[in-house]
């Protein structure tokens, strides 16, 4: 079986003492969750006061990106071996907001994707179409095409080790969550897009989540779909109490 994960990216929000306090307050509130894996991606510069606040408990720590080469004179990156000398074990690559904002590609994430699981970061590889695209029938082929270009050459193993996050760009920030038809609908097809580059051993193990407006109110109809594996959360997770109970999700 796969093991749901909750990941909450933060975004751009939350300096290091707002960002240790969340952390020490989820590190609280969701000790005895076990069954479930935790994962919370704040701010770089956040990264190291937030792995101090959840050491020693079941929270993991993600990036939010990362650069794909070891070193080297590339103002304002991060590599990976930088992000494991502060606890990181996660790394988000490809985020819309990444792709819109800083022109990524799906060539440069596999790049990312690559270096992450050479170094042993898990990385969590994000897709999704745009509102135009799914209006224009875009939806299969969009993801298609990020799949197989940034995910191109990997060996099964190291597919197995990705995990992708379904974010369709139209449901980011803006409270329109896709229904859960809708999602597993998309998720459905991402598995079989697995199986087609990898078998049906990968496609089996691959672990798919769902992000754009996953809140307390609608987590539990996403995660009773088969092929939902668990929420990429943005705004929601920026709080205590509505992280805790989308990770404490019923389905
Ligand atoms: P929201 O949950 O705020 O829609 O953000 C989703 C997201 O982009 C997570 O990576």
């Amino acid at each position: 079986m796969r093991k749901p994960l909750i990941a909450g990216n933060w975004k751009m929000y939350k300096n290091a003492t707002e960002g240790a306090k969340l952390a020490r307050s989820l590190k609280r509130s969701l000790r005895d969750v076990k069954d479930r894996e935790i994962v919370i991606a704040p701010p770089f510069a956040t990264l190291p006061a937030v792995s101090r606040a959840i050491a020693g408990g079941n929270i993991g720590l993600a990036a939010q990106n990362m650069h794909h080469q070891d070193e080297g004179a590339f103002t304002g990156e991060v590599s990976a071996d930088m992000l494991l000398s502060v606890g990181v074990g996660y790394v988000i690559i490809g985020h819309s907001e990444r792709r819109q904002y800083f022109g990524e590609t799906n060539k440069g994430c596999l790049e990312k994707i690559t270096k992450a699981l050479g170094s042993g970061l898990v990385p969590i590889y994000c897709i999704g179409e745009t509102l135009g695209e799914r209006k224009r029938g875009r939806t299969f082929a969009v993801v298609e095409k990020q799949i197989r270009e940034g995910l191109a050459g990997l060996s099964r193993t190291d597919a197995k080790g990705v995990v992708i996050a379904y974010e369709p760009i139209w449901a980011i920030g803006t409270g329109k969550t896709a229904t859960p038809q809708i999602a597993q609908e998309v998720h459905a097809r991402i598995r079989g897009i697995i199986k087609e580059l990898f078998g049906a051993g990968v496609a089996r193990a691959v672990r798919i989540l769902y992000g754009g407006s996953v809140k307390p109110g609608n987590v539990d109809t996403l995660m009773a779909e088969k092929d939902i594996d668990g929420a990429l959360v943005g705004g929601a997770s920026l709080d205590a109490k509505s992280f805790s109970r989308i990770v404490k999700y019923v389905s």
